[in-house]
C-alpha cells in the first residue's frame, strides 16, 4: 500500500470512528433528555386550541403552563377538562367546538374519582353555604348596603366560594356575548372559593388548591397554598404554623423536602418538617392521601365553644367517623417522627388549654350573651347593634379562636399573646363592664325582674372558682404559693 493510500484509509477510518462516537453520544444525550422531560403529547383535537392559545393576547399562560404540567405528558389536553356536552348549560362554540370555561370537581372527576368523593364529602365542599351564619349579616348588612354585596363578592365568597351564576335576558334564557360566550354574573365570578357551588351542581373549586394549569402536587403542598384562606385575625393557621418549628424547619430545609416526589411519605420521602398538607391530607406508611381535611381532627376550634368535630353528626343521628379514630389518624404521622409519648403529652396540653378556654371564658360569657338576648336587655332580632355583641364576637371568633388554634399547631405566641391575653382582658375589662352597664341600664328603664335574672347569673359565675381571685377570693394556700413564686423572682433582679 503506498503511503497516500494508508494516509487515506486512517483518514476514513477516522471518519467512520469519529461519526460513530458523535452517533452514539448524540443518542445517549436524547435519551438524557426524555429521562429529564417527557414528550408532550397534543392529540388531533386539541391542535387547534393550543396553536391559537399560543398567541400573544389569547390567554396564552395557559399553553405555557400546561406544557408544564403532567396532563400535558400524559395527552390530558384543552379538550378533556374544557369540552362541554349540548346539554350543558355554560356551553358555548368556539372555534367549532362545544367547550365551556367553567371546569368543576365533577369535570375533573371524570378521570379523578377517589379525590373528587372525598373532596366533596369534606367540610371544605360545604364552605358556601354561609349565608345565614352571624358572619355573613356583617358582609352584607353592617358593611355593606342593598346595592349588592360587594363585601361579600370580594371578600368572602374568594375563600368560601359563590354560587356561580349567568346573566339573563328578559325572557329568562342565558345572555350571550357578541362571541356567543355566555356572560357570568361577575358578582359570582372569577371565583375559585373552596365551596363554590357549580352549575352542575357539584361543590368546591379543585383549582382552590391546585393552581390551573400546572395542577401540580408540589405547589400543593406548600404552606402558603393553604395560606390564601388560612390566615389573618379568626383563623390564623398559616402565621401560627410560620412561628412553629414545623414552619422553621420547613424554611431552612425546604431543598430536602422532596416536594414533587411521587408518592410523598412522611418519614419516607421527607424528614425535616411537615408542611399543612402532610399532616391533613398527605400519605403515611399506614395511610393513604385524603381529599376531606376533617378525617385527622378531634375537635371543632371555631365556635364559641369547642366541642368533639362528630358532636353535631352524632346528636343530628348521622353516621359519622368518631373523633378518637381522626385523632389516631393525626397522630399516625406526628409518630412518623416523634415518640409515642411526645406526642400523647402534646395533646394533653393541647386538650387542657382548650378545655380552659371552654370552662373559663367560652361557656360564661356565651351564657351571659344569651340571658341578656332571651331577657330583652339586648335586641334579640338585630345583630351587631349592641356594643356587648361586637365585643362577644372578638372574644370567641377572633381572641379565642386564635389561643385554641395556636395551641394546636405549636404557636405560643397566638397561644398566648393574640390569645388568651386578649381573651382575658376582654372578658375582664370590656365584656364583665358591659354586661354589669346593661343591668344598670334595664333596672332604669323598669325591667328589673330581667336585670336580676342577669345580675344572679353573673354573681354566680364571679363567685366561681375560676373568678373568684378578682375579689381577692383566691385559696389562702395558693395565694400564699403565688406570693412566694413573685418573691423568688424579683431576686432574680436584685442579686
Ligand atoms: C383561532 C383561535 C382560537 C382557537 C382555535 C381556540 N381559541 Fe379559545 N379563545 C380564543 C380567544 C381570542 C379567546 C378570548 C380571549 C380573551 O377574551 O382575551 C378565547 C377564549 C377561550 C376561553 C375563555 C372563554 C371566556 O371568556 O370565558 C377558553 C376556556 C378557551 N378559549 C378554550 C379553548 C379551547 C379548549 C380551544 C380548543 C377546543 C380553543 N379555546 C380554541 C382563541 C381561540
Ligand atoms: C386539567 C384540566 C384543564 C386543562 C387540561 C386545561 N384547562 Fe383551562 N382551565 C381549567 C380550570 C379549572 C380553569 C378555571 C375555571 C374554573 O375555575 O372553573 C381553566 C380556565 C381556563 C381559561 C380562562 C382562564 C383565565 O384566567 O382567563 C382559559 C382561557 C383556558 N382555561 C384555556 C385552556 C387551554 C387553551 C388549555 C389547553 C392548553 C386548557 N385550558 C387546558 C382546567 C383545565
Ligand atoms: C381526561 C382525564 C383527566 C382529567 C379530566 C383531569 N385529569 Fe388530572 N390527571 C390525569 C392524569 C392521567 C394524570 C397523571 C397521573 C400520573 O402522573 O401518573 C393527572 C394528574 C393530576 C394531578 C397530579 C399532578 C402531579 O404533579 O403529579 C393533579 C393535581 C390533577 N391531575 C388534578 C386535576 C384537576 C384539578 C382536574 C380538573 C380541573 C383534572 N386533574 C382533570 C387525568 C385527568
Ligand atoms: C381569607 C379567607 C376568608 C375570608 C375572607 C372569610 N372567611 Fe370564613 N372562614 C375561612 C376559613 C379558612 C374558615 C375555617 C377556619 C377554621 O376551620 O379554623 C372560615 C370559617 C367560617 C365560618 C365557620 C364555619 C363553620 O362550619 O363553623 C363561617 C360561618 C364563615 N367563615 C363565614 C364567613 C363570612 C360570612 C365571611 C365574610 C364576612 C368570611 N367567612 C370571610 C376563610 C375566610
Ligand atoms: C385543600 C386543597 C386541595 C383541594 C381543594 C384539592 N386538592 Fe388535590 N391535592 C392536594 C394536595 C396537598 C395534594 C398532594 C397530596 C400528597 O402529598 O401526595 C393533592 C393531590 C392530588 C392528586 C394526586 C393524587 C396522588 O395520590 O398522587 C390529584 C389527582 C388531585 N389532588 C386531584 C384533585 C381534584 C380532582 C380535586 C377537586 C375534586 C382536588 N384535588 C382538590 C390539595 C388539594
Ligand atoms: C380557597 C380557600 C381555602 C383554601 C385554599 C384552603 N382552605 Fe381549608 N378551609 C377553608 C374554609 C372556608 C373552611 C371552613 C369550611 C366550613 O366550615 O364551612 C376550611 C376548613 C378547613 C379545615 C377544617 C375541616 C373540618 O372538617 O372542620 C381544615 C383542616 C383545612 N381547611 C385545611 C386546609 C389545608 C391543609 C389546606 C391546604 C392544603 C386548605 N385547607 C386550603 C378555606 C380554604
Ligand atoms: C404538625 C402537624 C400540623 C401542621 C403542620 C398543620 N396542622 Fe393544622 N392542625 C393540626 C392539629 C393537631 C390540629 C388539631 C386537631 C384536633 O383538634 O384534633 C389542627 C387543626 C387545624 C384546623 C382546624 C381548626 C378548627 O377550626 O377546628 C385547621 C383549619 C388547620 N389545622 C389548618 C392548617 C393549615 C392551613 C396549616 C398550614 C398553614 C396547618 N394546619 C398545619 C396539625 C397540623
Ligand atoms: C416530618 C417530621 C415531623 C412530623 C410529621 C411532625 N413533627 Fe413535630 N417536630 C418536627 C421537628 C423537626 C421539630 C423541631 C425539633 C426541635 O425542636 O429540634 C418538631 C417539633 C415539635 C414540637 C415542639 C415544639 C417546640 O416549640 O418545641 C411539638 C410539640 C411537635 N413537634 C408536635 C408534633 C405533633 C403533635 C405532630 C403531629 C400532629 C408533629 N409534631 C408532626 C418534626 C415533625
Amino acid at each position: 500500500m503506498s503511503l497516500l493510500a494508508k494516509q487515506i484509509t486512517i483518514a476514513v477510518l477516522s471518519f467512520f470512528l469519529l461519526s460513530a462516537l458523535l452517533v452514539v453520544g448524540y443518542v445517549e444525550s436524547k435519551k438524557r433528555m426524555a429521562g429529564h422531560k417527557e414528550e408532550i403529547i397534543i392529540s388531533k383535537d386539541n391542535e387547534g386550541c393550543v396553536e391559537c392559545h399560543s398567541q400573544a393576547g389569547n390567554a396564552r399562560s395557559a399553553v405555557a403552563q400546561w406544557k408544564e404540567s403532567r396532563h400535558a405528558v400524559k395527552g390530558v389536553g384543552c379538550l378533556e377538562c374544557h369540552g362541554a356536552e349540548a346539554t350543558d348549560i355554560d356551553q358555548f362554540e368556539h372555534y367549532k367546538k362545544r367547550i365551556a370555561t367553567i371546569v368543576s370537581p365533577k369535570d375533573c372527576s371524570k378521570c379523578h374519582k377517589k379525590e373528587f368523593t372525598e373532596f366533596q364529602r369534606s367540610h371544605h365542599a360545604q364552605a358556601g353555604k354561609i349565608i345565614g351564619s352571624l358572619d355573613n349579616v356583617l358582609a352584607e348588612v353592617v358593611e355593606g348596603n342593598n346595592r349588592g354585596n360587594a363585601a361579600a363578592v370580594s371578600g368572602c365568597w374568594q375563600c368560601h366560594g359563590s354560587k356561580v351564576e349567568f346573566l339573563r335576558n328578559g325572557d329568562g334564557s342565558i345572555l350571550k356575548d357578541k362571541n356567543g360566550i355566555p356572560v357570568i354574573d361577575p358578582k359570582t365570578w372569577p371565583n375559585t372559593g373552596i365551596g363554590r357551588i357549580n352549575p352542575d351542581g357539584s361543590l368546591g373549586s379543585c383549582a382552590a388548591c391546585h393552581n390551573r394549569h400546572y395542577f401540580s402536587v408540589a405547589q400543593a403542598r406548600e404552606p402558603d397554598d393553604c395560606g390564601k384562606c388560612h390566615m389573618g385575625p379568626d383563623h390564623p393557621q398559616y402565621e401560627i404554623y410560620r412561628e412553629s418549628k414545623h414552619g422553621i424547619n420547613f424554611m431552612a430545609h425546604k431543598d430536602e423536602m422532596n416536594l414533587d416526589a411521587k408518592p410523598w411519605v412522611v418519614g419516607k420521602d421527607y424528614f425535616s418538617a411537615p408542611t399543612c398538607a402532610s399532616c391533613h391530607m398527605s400519605a403515611t406508611p399506614n395511610q393513604d392521601v385524603t381529599h376531606d381535611v376533617g378525617e385527622r381532627i378531634s375537635w371543632t376550634l371555631r365556635p364559641p365553644v369547642s366541642e368533639k368535630i362528630d358532636a353535631k353528626d352524632l346528636k343530628a343521628g348521622k353516621d359519622t367517623v368518631p373523633w378518637q379514630e381522626r385523632r389516631s389518624n393525626m397522630q399516625d404521622v406526628c409518630h412518623q417522627c416523634h415518640s409515642k409519648q411526645y406526642v400523647s403529652d402534646f395533646y394533653a396540653q393541647y386538650d387542657n388549654l382548650v378545655t380552659l378556654y371552654n370552662e373559663k371564658f367560652g361557656i360564661p360569657a356565651t351564657r351571659l350573651y344569651k340571658k341578656l338576648r332571651s331577657t330583652g336587655l339586648i335586641t334579640a332580632d338585630v345583630n351587631f347593634d349592641d356594643e356587648i355583641e361586637w365585643t362577644y364576637f372578638y372574644l370567641w371568633h377572633h381572641e379565642g379562636r386564635r389561643a385554641r388554634m395556636g395551641a394546636s399547631m405549636m404557636g405560643p405566641d397566638y397561644t398566648q399573646w393574640h390569645g388568651m391575653y386578649e381573651v382575658a382582658h376582654n372578658f375582664y375589662t370590656k365584656f364583665l363592664p358591659e354586661v354589669r352597664h346593661l343591668i344598670k341600664k334595664g333596672k332604669e328603664e323598669g325591667k328589673a325582674e330581667e336585670a336580676a335574672q342577669v345580675q344572679e347569673m353573673l354573681d354566680e359565675i364571679m363567685q366561681s372558682d375560676n373568678h373568684k381571685w378578682i375579689q381577692g377570693n383566691m385559696d389562702p394556700e395558693e395565694k400564699a404559693a403565688r406570693k412566694k413564686a413573685l418573691l423568688e423572682f424579683k431576686k432574680r433582679y436584685t442579686q
